[in-house]
């Protein structure tokens, strides 16, 4: 299914050169904000938040307001026609007329895809569900452009709910694509980054390690990216309560670190960096925080200048199958046309990855 816009679902949709031109944008905002103020004027971003932000949705609203745009939206559905059971299709479909650009987060995975299957301007991935998160991957990408001179040759520890963790998905499926990174995953066997994510850094040729000790590992690291556990993806509390507080990095775990590692994290932060660590020159967190709002002035400008169809579903349709995963967009927004890419038994479903078997 072609749709007429350019969106922003997956950014292994784009090749890296793409990547590459929106960071190179950033770093030139970052750099002299004042030559962009009227790059957006008379534009309209539509921000559709159905699940709480504070960086992601103020930070793109920051952007366009600085890009000299103007910002409607919702951040609690409970105040939107969703709470009278309005449908992802008709409020996209809604919204994208009164809007030039939608920025769209939901706590189902694949559901930027469908958004932009309905869409009548461009749509950007700002997190499905526990799948992808794009851009702040780009915002990772400009950080460690800005800070550690380069997007290769790093090792690159990710620690905490690797399972779980969009923002950790998006980031290891892009510096995949850079030449000779290396990734150390820490994390408890519960919550070890999913094997199709496993599977692409071998498909790259990228070495990597799973580990349950971060003090055992740190000196090693160019960078540690700190993730909280996402108490909200767990089905019971009880779960969420077995893995908590396992991590934390302190002053005496930053110690073993090198002098020119960094630390980073996504944030919201819980209780897994002590709060002694912000003082450490390593501490790039916050800083990170700023380049997201950089990086998305240039997503911004870059999307509503460069208007290319977009092709959103590329594989077979099983309208006979559902996909396995519980929380995939397909099993609560029934209109959906199913969709699977592979050949033979087993496929992975077009909208949140999930891999399944087609029984006959
Ligand atoms: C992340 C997210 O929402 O996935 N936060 C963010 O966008 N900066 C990380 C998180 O919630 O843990």
């Amino acid at each position: 299914m072609v749709s007429q816009y350019q969106h922003l679902v997956d950014l292994n949709d784009y090749p890296v050169s793409w990547w590459n031109k929106i960071v190179e944008l950033g770093e030139d905002i970052c750099a002299h904000p004042q030559r962009y103020t009227h790059a957006c004027v008379g534009k309209i971003m539509a921000t559709l938040f159905y699940e709480p932000s504070t960086r992601t949705q103020m930070s793109f609203q920051a952007a366009m307001i600085r890009l000299g745009g103007s910002i409607i939206g919702f951040d609690n559905p409970a105040t939107s026609s969703v709470s009278k059971g309005e449908n992802l299709k008709d409020t996209t479909k809604v919204v994208s007329n009164y809007a030039d650009i939608l920025i769209i987060r939901h706590p189902l995975a694949g559901s930027a895809k469908a958004a932009a299957l309905s869409a009548d301007c461009p749509v950007i991935n700002a997190g499905d569900g526990g799948h992808l998160h794009p851009t702040q991957t780009l915002t990772d990408l400009l950080t460690l452009k800005e800070e550690k001179g380069r997007l290769s040759d790093l090792n690159i520890g990710l620690c905490g709910d690797l399972m779980n963790g969009r923002t950790v998905h998006s980031l290891c499926k892009a510096l995949s694509c850079y030449p000779n990174n290396t990734f150390t995953l820490i994390s408890t066997p519960a919550l070890k980054l999913p094997s199709y994510i496993k599977d692409i850094l071998r498909a790259s040729g990228c070495k990597f390690r799973e580990v349950s000790s971060l003090e055992s590992v740190i000196g090693d690291l160019d960078v540690l990216y700190m993730t909280r556990i996402q108490r909200e993806r767990f089905s019971s509390e009880e779960e969420y309560l077995a893995e908590k507080n396992t991590y934390v990095l302190d002053k005496a775990k930053l110690k073993k670190g090198r002098s020119d590692m960094i630390v980073m994290h996504p944030l919201p932060r819980v209780d897994e960096i002590s709060v002694e660590v912000d003082d450490d020159k390593r501490a790039m967190y916050f800083r990170q925080a700023k380049y997201g709002m950089y990086v998305r002035m240039a997503l911004i400008m870059t999307m509503l200048e460069n208007q290319a169809p977009t092709k959103l579903l590329k594989g077979t349709k099983h309208p006979n199958y559902s996909c396995n995963n519980p929380k995939c967009i397909t099993n609560s927004e029934q209109y959906l046309p199913k969709s699977f890419i592979g050949s033979g038994d087993t496929v992975e479903c077009e909208y949140c990855d999930e891999r399944m078997l087609l029984e006959h």
